[in-house]
């Protein structure tokens, strides 16, 4: 079983990785205080597939848990609301351990909860998407949505342990997968350049579920991640590179509205954008242009923006983006594939030639849901 650690000082902790971990009561005991109690987070997706499975780990403590509605539409202060409740009515106290198990929805739910529950409990963060085994499950982020914006209410709050049972897999919807696999993609390109020629390798093997491509695929993400963090917790410099894709992104993401496309697919023609703007800009090569296209393309992923959006309308949604962060536009770009940089130095007739070239007509081809 590959254990990675995120090193943070008295807040490090390991990130466990492999088939077969739920359930496994050596890999929680450490991690729960002695004799306390227990309370398991999930949704009715992911409840009836892995909870029972999951509590067969925990018999050494008192367990209680907390069954949510499935969707973002529910990471909400209401939900949290839920959990609190719950958590009182089982009359579980600070030496409490909450445990979120599912995708990044309930991992940022949950960690939320964890931060704020009596001030602060312990958490166990079991991300049983891929998005979550590489990205949402690892750095702490945690948090919940407010109608005038997403993640707009939450805390910086690192869990106690990440286990990634990678076997959780198996039951995942082709289209999550993708989404998931976008992500994995975004480390090789924003630093990890053999990771992404290894990418190129493997992305058949990674599309079928291989399963020793999965979890090869994750440590090493899960590496990249880690180092990050590590270096810049509180996302003052060098973690916003993780965020590569995602001003494009965010914009296809909102003009189409939530859910029409997975985070993960705007993502993706985040990714292809950011490299033809790069390309543009004279740093990235058009031989690298395209090895990023034909990587998305064979992930089953989009490259382009949908028609439906105009550049007019995606640079209305980026301005948005741009006012409620640091109100100036910025652009995560590449200098090579490997090796992204932050960038408020782009020329605005070269974005705007990105965005009038980069769009389809075509419906995209996504792949099975
Ligand atoms: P999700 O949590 O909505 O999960 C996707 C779907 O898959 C859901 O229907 C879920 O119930 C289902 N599911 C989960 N595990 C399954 C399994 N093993 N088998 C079958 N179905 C399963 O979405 P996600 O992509 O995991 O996470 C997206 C969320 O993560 C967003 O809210 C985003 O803001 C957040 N996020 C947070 C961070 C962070 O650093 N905290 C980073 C990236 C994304
Ligand atoms: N997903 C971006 C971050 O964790 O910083």
């Amino acid at each position: 079983m590959p254990t990675l650690h995120l090193d943070l000082g008295s807040r490090s902790y390991p990130i466990c990785i492999g088939p077969g971990l739920l359930g496994q009561r050596d890999v929680f005991a450490p991690h729960i205080i002695a004799g306390q109690k227990v309370m398991v987070v999930t949704n009715t997706t992911v409840a009836p597939l892995y909870l029972e499975r999951t509590l067969a780990g925990l018999t050494d403590f008192q367990c209680d848990h907390v069954i949510l509605p499935d969707g973002e539409q529910y990471k909400t202060l209401e939900t949290l609301d839920t959990i609190f409740t719950a958590l009182l009515n089982q009359r579980h106290d600070r030496s409490t351990t909450l445990i979120a198990l599912g995708g990044g929805v309930i991992g940022d739910l949950t960690g939320f909860a964890a931060a704020s529950y009596q001030r602060g409990v312990n958490f166990i963060q079991i991300p049983t998407t891929l998005l979550a085994q590489v990205d949402s499950s690892v750095g702490g982020k945690t948090g919940v949505n407010h109608p005038l914006g997403k993640n707009m209410i939450g805390a910086f709050y690192q869990p106690q342990l990440v286990l990634a049972d990678t076997a959780t897999l198996n039951t995942l919807p082709e289209r999550e997968l993708g989404a998931g696999i976008a992500e994995v993609i975004k480390y090789g390109l924003i630093r990890d350049a053999e990771f992404f020629v290894w990418l190129e390798q493997n992305i058949d093997a990674l599309r079928a579920r291989d399963p020793a491509a999965l979890s090869y695929a994750i440590e090493r993400s899960c590496r990249n991640k880690a180092e990050v963090v590590a270096r810049d917790e509180r996302e003052s410099g060098e973690r916003a590179l993780l965020n590569f894709g995602h001003t494009f992104g965010h914009a296809i993401e909102t003009g189409l509205g939530y859910g029409v496309w997975l985070h993960g697919e705007a993502i993706a023609a985040g990714m292809a954008l950011a490299a033809d703007l790069s390309r543009r800009q004279g740093w990235l090569s058009g031989a690298d242009q395209q090895r990023i296209i034909d990587l998305l393309t064979r992930a089953r992923l989009p490259t382009q923006a949908p028609a439906a959006l105009d550049s007019e309308r995606l640079l209305e949604l980026m301005a948005v983006d741009k006012k409620v962060s640091s109100g100036k536009l910025r652009f995560i770009l590449l200098k090579a594939i490997g090796h992204a940089v932050i960038s408020a130095d782009f020329d605005a007739r070269m974005l705007q030639t990105t965005l009038d070239t980069c769009r389809t007509e075509q419906p995209l081809a996504l792949a099975p849901a």
